[in-house]
């Protein structure tokens, strides 16, 4: 059973998770760490400064998680458009299912709809919960790719990744905006100065953030079939191209039906800054007990 001082308590009588939470729990207080940017310090695991938290969620993965050929991972290195990410590829992939003017995006945040990764591989202390999602399962993550198991990264493995990367200066000045929503009372405050010289030493959540957007730029190149990289400007300015890659990359292109439809141009609507910020379930700034932020944080400028 888990007694780290750096996790909460998961009940579990599963031998093999009780492994992998011990084998965490030991290696945690061993690592190099660095200053958090709010309230946890940042520990460095296998070159990329993580919180405990997942640094477990990776070991988890590795340890337990079984791909299937229909997953599809979201990535990003965090403010580099997750929450933009996750709601375009969300209404593509199940663009059959639903009417857009009833949409699952109007009352749901995209967090609640494509769960991260590395925060639910371990919900109630087992993978039952996402070995029970419909496939295709997506599911997102900031975990660095060189991070993932061979078993979901190497070519033979049919799972696919769609990364969108961002332009550094906007990814800081992002996250430090952000940071200041998170931190609590008690911990002082961090400058813009403070964050820029941790960012460009590396020294940022799931960082080095040049390491991570270059792990999956040449897996990208290397694998293409595996690996879509995006950046946040492409999109701004090419949105529908862009929806078109996605849905291609995916394997269920526009077919002309939908093509003649709208389609393309009703997932861009629904998944704009502008429409995404101003629904009532994305206004809302209550927070949950077991997450300091709350819908309305992930939404400022989206320039
Ligand atoms: P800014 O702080 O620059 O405005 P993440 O989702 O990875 O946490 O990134 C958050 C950033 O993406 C924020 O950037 C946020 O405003 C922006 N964003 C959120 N939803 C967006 C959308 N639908 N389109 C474009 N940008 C979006």
């Amino acid at each position: 059973m888990e007694t780290s001082k750096f996790f909460p308590i998961v009940e579990t009588q599963d031998e093999g998770y009780q492994k992998t939470f011990k084998n965490c729990a030991e290696l945690v207080p061993t690592l190099p760490r660095s200053k958090g940017w709010w309230l946890d310090e940042l520990f460095q695991y296998q070159g990329f400064w993580m919180s405990s938290f997942p640094i477990r969620g990776s070991m988890l993965i590795n340890d337990h998680f079984k791909p299937r050929p229909t997953d599809i991972i979201v990535a990003t290195s965090p403010k580099c458009g997750t929450t933009w990410l996750r709601a375009l590829v969300f209404s593509i992939i199940n663009r059959a299912s639903f009417d857009f003017n009833d949409h699952p995006l109007r009352k749901l945040n995209p967090q609640e709809l494509v769960l991260l990764f590395e925060g639910h591989i371990h919900k109630d202390g087992s993978t039952s919960f996402l070995d029970e999602l419909p496939s295709p399962r997506l599911l997102s993550t900031h975990i660095p790719y060189s991070l993932f198991p061979k078993r979901m990264t190497d070519d033979t493995s049919a799972c696919r990744f769609v990364y969108i990367c961002r332009d550094p200066k906007d990814v800081l000045v992002s996250k430090w905006h952000f940071s200041n929503k998170l931190r609590p009372k008690e911990v002082p405050p961090l400058s813009l100065e403070e964050a820029f010289d941790l960012f460009c030493i590396g020294v940022s959540h799931y960082g080095p953030f040049w390491d991570h957007v270059l792990g999956y730029w040449k897996a990208s190149v290397e694998s293409p079939k595996k690996v879509l990289f995006l950046t946040y400007e492409d999109v701004k300015k090419e949105p529908l191209g862009c929806v078109r890659k996605v849905a291609e990359f995916l394997g269920v292109p526009f077919s002309p039906e939908e093509e003649n439809k709208n389609t393309v141009e009703e997932i861009v609507k629904l998944c704009s800054f502008e429409s995404l910020s101003n629904l009532d379930v994305n206004k809302s700034v209550a927070k949950r007990s077991e997450r300091p932020v709350s819908n309305s944080d992930f939404f400022r400028k989206g320039e």
